[in-house]
């Protein structure tokens, strides 16, 4: 079965940002989405990820058709199942990285898993406050947040944007080894067209559709 299955979506805002967008993501498989400025590439992740109905179209996760579902089961799915990196990301300030880490365990009912801090370089800094960490660091927590709570999909929307080359190239390989050891999914918004070649499909938001390159 899909675990994403997106028929007909069209949004617009002041102008129409997409219309009649289909698109199916498939246990293990990686989507990459890249596309200029402005083209609707966070729109679409907002839709596809829980956040926002789009104003036509049906978003299925897992079976189910999410904008038709009472609220409480909506929110089950967007805590227990799917995993959101933003294009800015939203740490806990006051709190520190592993207390960041550990909010998303205590809310994904898991365990934190310390090879990840290993993995992410964050072990020197995990007891400092988020408000104190360098934008890379801080990106690197959130990263690891988000597979802390072992997501079925992650939505990530440019989640290196702040990183050198070989950090990105580091936190990319944890993500796609995650997505591959088990029945889960990848969709990655980035400016990066070599990191999107890393993913099994790419696809330019151009002219409102999805253009598979
Ligand atoms: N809540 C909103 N209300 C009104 N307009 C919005 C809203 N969110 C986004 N837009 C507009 O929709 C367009 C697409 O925005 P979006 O954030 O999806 O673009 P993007 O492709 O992610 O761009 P970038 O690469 O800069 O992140 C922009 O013109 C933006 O101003
Ligand atoms: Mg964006």
């Amino acid at each position: 079965m899909a675990l994403l299955q997106a028929q007909n979506i069209s949004h617009s805002y002041d102008y129409t940002l997409f219309e009649n967008i289909s698109l199916e993501l498939n246990p293990k498989e990686s989507v990459a989405i890249i596309g200029v400025s402005g083209s609707g590439k966070s729109t679409l992740l907002h839709i596809l990820s829980t956040l926002l109905k789009p104003q036509k179209g049906r978003v299925y996760l897992f079976g189910k058709d999410i904008y038709s579902l009472p609220k409480k089961e909506l929110l089950k799915i967007r805590r227990y199942l799917v995993g959101i990196i933003f294009q800015a990301h939203y740490l806990f300030k006051g709190f520190t990285a592993y207390e960041n880490l550990l909010v998303s365990a205590y809310l994904g009912e898991q365990d934190i898993d310390n090879e990840l801090i290993e993995k992410f370089n964050i072990a020197h800094v995990i007891h400092k406050k988020a408000s104190e960490l360098s934008g890379g660091e801080q990106q690197r927590v959130s990263v690891a947040r988000v597979l802390t709570k072992r997501p079925k999909i992650i939505f990530a929307d440019e989640p290196t944007g702040n990183l050198d080359d070989k950090t990105a190239k580091e936190v990319m390989d944890t993500v796609f080894e995650y997505v591959k050891g088990g029945e889960r999914a990848l969709f990655l918004v980035t400016h990066d067209r070599n990191l999107a070649k890393r993913c099994d499909r790419v696809f330019e938001l151009r002219g409102g559709t999805l253009v598979e390159l």
